[in-house]
């Protein structure tokens, strides 16, 4: 417990935690199931190309995002390209400031050009006002992202879209299991892309996939992820190789099989976070609407001026008592390369947000007994600014 400032390991006192808490621990599931399908793969000497295990994992993630198809891929930034291509994605593309890069990049390295747009403060999402707010006549489609897991505004976003007569999409990487009024992410707009990336809510090592309703959509998808060949290996049309492995496929539905537990021991550590944290000046928790699902893999704050420290400050003192928070994501992408160099956008709730968020860490890996002395250290820094903020003054003067 620490006393006074010089007990924080920042000053040079003994880290809370002797082990590393993080952001993202993957979420094996059962490692006996996961052996025993790594086996089944190895018995069958099917490794890859449509084995039984992806076709069951996607199955299994068309089931829980509530629509008809899943086309899984290598990684979820594949997935987002060849839905680019598959719509027939052309010149500006509307994209949140506010998300990981991987979600302009998809486009940018397919010569798409991502334009993006400001966000909710609240949220940290895009909203109708404004991504309308970045539609001229060069747009031809929407890329909208369900940051942080939280479902953005999807149905007033297909509304928009069809007014305009642009193709909409989603970046749902990090919102698997999520619902919006009540309907599951996966089954908005034309199609959603998942990821299960290993820092995801479910993972299969590295992974992606397509959701969507469309048959005509899912069909041209298999065959460009396969060389653009389809079942009768007929090449129909250019393609890649965005296959999933069956080795993946065995660790994404372990994954999935652990998810419901994972999102649930998530919910509780959001609600000790939120209670814990409410006295806090100047650290404020972004809420869930907890009438929806969620996966609650993403714990945000926002370090604001009432806190006296600023976010970075607060991230050294964390990261220093072994508590490896994340700028996650900061800054906006329109600040990146080879973003930045284009003429300056104002994108001011984007950049706000930016500069202050920090992501905590959470997960099975995390018990409710870790978010407390988490939340003691926010406590004792922010009551110990003053003494902070001068020493980060000091270290910035050499
Ligand atoms: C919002 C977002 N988009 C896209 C991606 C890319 O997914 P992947 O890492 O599976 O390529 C990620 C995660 O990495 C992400 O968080």
């Amino acid at each position: 417990m620490k006393l006074q400032a010089a007990d924080l390991a920042v000053l040079g006192g003994t880290p809370e935690f002797a082990e590393p808490l993080f952001v993202g621990r993957p979420n094996v599931g059962d490692t006996a199931r996961l052996f025993a399908r790594l086996q089944g793969v190895l018995d069958r000497n099917w490794l890859t190309n449509g084995g039984p295990l992806v076709r069951e994992f996607e199955r299994r993630v068309a089931e829980r995002a509530g629509v008809r198809y899943c086309v899984a891929t290598c990684n979820g930034t594949a997935a987002l390209q060849l839905l680019a291509r598959a719509t027939g994605m052309r010149g500006d593309v509307v994209v949140p400031a506010l998300t990981f890069v991987a979600t302009p990049h998809a486009l940018q390295w397919l010569g798409l050009r991502p334009v993006f747009c400001d966000v909710d403060p609240r949220t940290g999402n895009a909203d109708a006002a404004t991504v309308a707010a970045a539609i001229t006549p060069r747009t031809t489609a929407i890329l909208a992202v369900h940051l942080w897991g939280r479902p953005c505004a999807a149905e007033e976003l297909e509304a928009l879209a069809d007014r305009h007569g642009l193709t909409l999409v989603f970046d749902a990487a990090q919102a698997f299991g999520a619902s919006y009024r009540g309907r599951p992410v996966g089954g908005f707009g034309a199609a959603e892309v998942f990821s299960f990336h290993a820092t995801k809510v479910v993972n299969a090592f590295e992974g992606g996939c397509v959701v969507t309703d469309d048959a005509d959509l899912a069909e041209r998808l298999r065959a460009m992820c396969n060389f653009g060949m389809n079942g009768s290996r007929d090449v129909l049309g250019p393609g890649t190789n965005a296959k999933m492995s069956e080795a993946a496929a065995a660790m994404g539905l372990t994954s999935l099989e652990a998810y419901d537990a994972s999102a649930a021991h998530n919910l509780a550590n959001h609600r000790r976070y939120a209670r814990e944290l409410a006295g806090v000046d100047g650290v404020r928790l972004l809420r869930f609407d907890e009438r929806q699902r969620n996966n609650y893999h993403y714990e945000v704050v926002a370090v604001d001026p009432g806190a006296g420290l600023g976010r970075d400050t607060l991230a050294e003192v964390l990261t220093a008592e072994n508590v490896i928070v994340q700028k996650y994501f900061s800054p906006g992408c329109h600040r990146l390369p080879p973003y930045r160099d284009r003429a300056a956008v104002s994108l001011p709730h984007a950049d706000a947000l930016a500069a202050r968020v920090l992501a905590l860490p959470t997960g099975p890996s995390v018990s409710l007994e870790d978010v407390r002395r988490i939340c003691d250290l926010i406590r004792f820094a922010v009551a110990h600014a003053p003494t902070l903020a001068n020493r980060a003054e000091a270290y910035l003067a050499g």
